[in-house]
This record gives C-alpha cells, structure tokens and sequence, in this order.
C-alpha cells in the first residue's frame, strides 16, 4: 500500500516535470481565426476598401534559398579560384539594374525555424510560427486557417495566379485562379519544375491582364544549395538562369505593373537551411517598377513586412494576425501616413483580439495608449511585434530549468528509498499541484509558481542528499564495525 502510493506520487511529479521541461522548447503562438475586413479601416476618400490600389499588379517571384548576397552586383569580380565566386556577382543582369537605379535590393529577415513552409506562410499572413507548425513541413493538410493577402485577394474578387510548387495548392486550396503547380520533393531534380513554368510566367507578364497578383515559386537555387552546396558550378548555372528569368520577366512588365523577387529563407556554406545562423535568415528582396523608382532601406528589414506592404499596395485589408510593419519607401511620400496609420491600427486591433481571446495580458501597455504620429505608430508596432516574437519564438530557459531541477528532486527522492511519511505524502502532492499551476496559468508573469517550485525543490534535495549522505555514513560505519568484529573473532 505504502509503495504503491509512493510510486503513484512520485511518478505524477515526475510527468510533470517531462511536461514542463518539453514546454520550454515549444513555440507557443496560437492562432486567431478572424479574418480583417473593409470597413474595418477608415477607408481612403472615395475608396471602398482601405487603400486605392497603387498597381495593376504584383509580380511576386519567390527564389527559394536566395540569401541577401546572391544579388549583390560585384564592383571587382571575385577571383575564380575564391568559394564566392560561384554565387556572388553571377546575376549580371540584374546587377546592371541595380547600379543603373531601375530595382532596387535590400535584406529580409526571416524568423526561424528556416523551413519553407513556414516561410509560406509568413510570407503570405504576417505571423510567426506556430507550435504545431515545426513538426508539420510535410503534411499534407496544411492549409491555412488565419487570414493572408491571397484569402483577401480572392474576397475581393481580384485574380491570383500560381507558378510552381504544389505545396502552395495545399496551403491555400481553391483561392488561385490559375495554377500551374508541381510535385517538388525530388531535390535531385534541380531543374525541371524551374523550366516549366519560366515560360509561363512570361507569357502570363506579357499576355494576360485577368490577374492582379502572380507568383512564381522557383526551386533551383535551393535544390542546388542541397545537393552541391552553394560553391559548385551548378549554383552558377542556376543563378544565371535565375537572372535571365528576372531580366526577362522585367522586359515584359507592363508600366503599372510591381514586381517583388525575394528569397524564403538563405542557407550556409553546405546549402543547408532550418536554423537561425545569419547565413539562414538573411534573404535577399530586389524591387522594380517602371511607375516610381522605389529605393529599398540599407537597413534589414523583417520578411512579415512584405505583407502589409503588398496588401495595401494592392487595394487590400491587411491581413487580421500580421505583425509585419509597412516598407514605406515601396510607397509614394504622400501615402506614408496613411500606410503606416492603417498597419498600426490593424497591429493594434490583432494584438488586444490576442490579449483577450488567449489571456496575454502583457499586451495590454502596448495597446492602451494612443500612438499619433507616424515614428510613435512605428515604435508602438515593433515593440508589440519584439514581445511576441520573444514570448513565441525562443526557448523558455524558466521552464527548461525548473522541469529539470523537479526531475532531479524527485529521483535523488526515489533513491533515498525512504519511508511515506504523511509530511512527505503532503509536500509532494503539493509539488504536483504547484507543477500543474505552472502548466495551466502559462503566462506566470510574476514568476511566484516558479519561484515557489523552486524553494520547495531546493529543501527536498537539501533532504534527500543528507538522508542518503546519513545511509552511506551508516553503510561505511557498519562495515568498519563489522570487519572489527570478523577481524577480532579471527
Ligand atoms: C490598369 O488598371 C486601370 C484601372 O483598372 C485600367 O484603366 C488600365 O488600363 C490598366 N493599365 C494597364 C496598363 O493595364
Ligand atoms: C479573373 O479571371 C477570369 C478568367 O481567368 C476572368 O474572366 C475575370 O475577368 C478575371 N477577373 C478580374 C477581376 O480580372
Ligand atoms: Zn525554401
């Protein structure tokens, strides 16, 4: 009786404390559902919905694993001998834009985990990871439930076209007007999807006026950076390839058109992405219209930024869970305000829908004042945007530490083989109840559960170790005593 109780007790302790330790390696954003809508911005005078829309459309081409550096035009070319040779200065076309002031490049920020899924989807809804969304590259049923510029687009009845990976049909199935998707899990396979669908893009670009956004998903660079590594022949190959794509694809803009090429993510010196070495999370954007010169800021900006930008550039709400904040040099001078005006209103509205729908009371400082001027917005916005990404995205050391530390306790208790006591039976339900309030009430802003968990931890294991120092003290005293006695009876 006594040890099926003590092993009940100490097992509940010990459950809990793998749960608690596995929480601090979780990302904890959970999803709000609700979808932005016009009338939810004061709407621009004489417009139906937020803003009026700035181009015909958006050409959104997305090179997977095209790192900040890939479209650096090189004054000096790199020696053919050097490791950056094969991916640094190799997209000359686009180089000679750059330098004659017709596009514009800048680098993007992307949050880890590095996956391209999860680049998706923050690229297309403004939010970081989700939980459930490290394990999950793979699954099939991904489609996204919280709003994005494609679920708005297809509200408002204007045209999206997909080129490329099939991943995006499941992400977001039935909003594409026209598709041409294909399979992309074979990485040994570094061209053909590429080469299917150039030509489709181009005549997309040059003859058809039915869409107003149009992406273009191509792989070649990251299936490359895979198999070779980004110092290969190969890789220099593929962005030549990639520059002759943009190039032509710029021929064939119209004047009113926008066109966007951005990376999801980079990779390292071994082409590998996932993680949140520099070399990962810095993506390379190149902007070009023939409309405004646009001049993109020096400093990183955040990839989630993209999606405030290409809604309100394309008359759309931005979508209701984005984090990211307007680039307003994309905008022209007299539109700043208003661009940055509504973002922050929309910032605001997701971030006291997520204080009160999922109990994060930290928000609420942020919220309650009133930010009037466009640099207050601004700051307002990314102090909301660093707290969420701080609370949602890294590791929580309390949790780790505590859930190791019960661990601990409970089998230095284990080895102590002690009898039950009732003030044993006590002080361990109490350990559980404290280890499911940190559980249940996450937030424990204060930290009084933690603090207390850990007080309670520290005199068990002050406890046990003398107890078991007491029995090893005994053990070594009893054999000297006894080696005594064989020793007289000898
Ligand atoms: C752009 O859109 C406007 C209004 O929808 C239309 O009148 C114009 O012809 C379009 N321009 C081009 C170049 O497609
Ligand atoms: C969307 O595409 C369809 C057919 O592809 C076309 O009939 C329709 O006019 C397009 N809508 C817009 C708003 O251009
Ligand atoms: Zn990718």
């Amino acid at each position: 009786m006594g040890s099926t109780l003590r092993i009940a007790i100490v097992s509940a302790n010990i459950l809990l404390a793998l749960f608690i330790f596995q929480n601090g390696f979780l990302l904890k954003r959970q999803e709000i559902s609700a979808k932005s809508s016009c009338a939810d911005a004061h709407a621009q005078p004489g417009e139906t919905c937020w803003m009026s829309q700035q181009y015909n459309r958006t050409i959104l081409i997305l090179v997977d694993a095209l790192r900040y550096d890939f479209l650096i035009p090189l004054d000096n070319p790199k020696n053919s001998e050097s490791p950056e040779w094969f991916y640094q200065g190799q997209m000359k076309e686009v180089g000679k834009l750059i330098k004659s002031g017709k596009a514009s490049i800048g680098t993007l920020l992307a949050d880890p985990p590095t996956t391209t899924l999860q680049r998706l989807k923050a690229l297309t809804t403004g939010t970081l990871p989700t939980f459930i969304d490290a394990g999950d590259n793979f699954s099939p049923d991904a489609a996204v439930n919280e709003d994005s510029f494609i679920y708005q687009a297809a509200q408002l009845g204007k045209n999206v076209t997909l080129f490329g990976d099939d991943t995006w049909l499941s992400l977001f199935p039935n909003k594409f007007s026209k598709s041409a998707a294909y399979d992309s899990f074979d990485i040994n396979d570094l061209n053909s999807v590429d080469d299917k669908i150039a030509p489709k893009i181009e005549e997309e670009v040059k003859y058809s006026e039915s869409s107003s956004i149009i992406i273009a998903h191509f792989l070649g660079v990251d299936h490359c950076g895979h198999k070779f590594g980004p110092s290969h022949p190969v890789m220099a190959d593929t962005l030549r390839k990639m520059d002759r794509i943009i190039s032509k694809t710029i021929e064939s803009m119209k004047p009113t058109d926008l066109l966007i090429v951005i990376g999801d993510h980079g990779m390292t010196s071994t082409g590998d992405h996932g993680g949140e070495s520099d070399n990962e999370i810095r993506a390379g954007i190149l902007v070009h219209s023939k409309k405004h010169e646009i001049q993109l800021p020096k400093t990183p900006m955040h990839q989630i930024d993209i999606v405030p930008t290409i809604s309100l550039l394309m008359g759309l709400p931005i979508p209701f869970s984005n984090l990211g904040t307007v680039i307003v040099e994309m905008f022209q001078r007299d539109l700043w305000e208003m661009a940055v005006g509504m973002n922050y209103e929309q910032v605001k509205r997701f971030a006291e829908t997520y204080a009160t729908q999922k109990n994060f009371g930290e928000l609420h400082s942020h919220t309650a004042r009133d930010s009037n001027t466009m640099e207050e917005q601004i700051k307002t916005m990314s102090r909301i945007q660093t707290l969420l990404r701080v609370a949602w995205t890294q590791f929580d050391d309390a949790y780790i530490n505590v859930g190791l530390f019960s661990l601990i306790e409970a089998v230095l208790f284990l080895m102590t083989n002690e009898e039950m006591s009732v003030g044993w039976i006590i002080y361990r339900t109490g350990c559980a109840l404290l280890q499911a309030a940190l559980l249940t009430d996450k937030t424990d802003s204060d930290g009084s559960a933690r603090t207390m968990i850990l007080m309670a931890l520290a005199v068990s294991c002050l406890s046990s170790t003398i107890s078991l120092a007491h029995r090893a003290l005994r053990i070594s005293l009893n054999s000297i005593v006894s080696a005594r006695v064989i020793g007289k009876n000898a």
